[in-house]
């Protein structure tokens, strides 16, 4: 189990999620989110959703933003947080839940609204029975 985020860690996420939200393509939906990764205890990556008039390319944020660490070569992913401004939090779709689940079932997903909470789970409470590594006789990949 990754040890808990600090109070300190949260608030980096969220803001760096609010802050990327703002970059969000979202002319189809009308529903800009912003998300950020946290790679161990330090670095930050962020991304926005990216639409494409051919609907089912759209990209949503968090992959975005976990794409751009990975390709950074960052594989060590410690938690996502996502921001839509909204009362209610965002949570994200299953393929962004297996997409997270590819690099730990203990990363941790923060879930942010724009009342200044949120909530904090495990992908592997958020996926729970997902399709993994394991499944196909494999380790980890990371
Ligand atoms: N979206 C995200 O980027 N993240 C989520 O967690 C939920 C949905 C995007 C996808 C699409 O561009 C728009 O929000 C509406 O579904």
């Amino acid at each position: 189990m990754a040890d808990n985020l600090t109070k300190s860690e949260v608030n980096r996420l969220i803001d760096a999620a609010r802050l990327a939200r703002e970059q969000a393509y979202a002319p189809y939906s009308n529903f800009p989110v912003g998300a950020a990764v946290l790679i161990n205890d330090s670095e930050i990556y962020s991304g926005c959703n990216v639409e494409n008039i051919s609907y089912g390319l759209s990209n949503c944020a968090e992959r975005t933003a976990l794409f751009k660490a990975v390709s950074e070569g960052n594989r060590q992913i410690r938690a996502v947080a996502i921001f839509a401004d909204t009362d209610r939090f965002c949570s994200p779709c299953g393929a962004c839940r297996q997409v997270i689940a590819e690099f730990g079932r203990d990363v941790f997903v923060i879930q942010a609204n724009n009342r200044g909470e949120y909530i904090i789970n495990t992908i592997d409470e958020l996926l729970p029975g997902g399709f993994t590594a394991e499944i196909m006789g494999k380790g980890a990949g990371v």
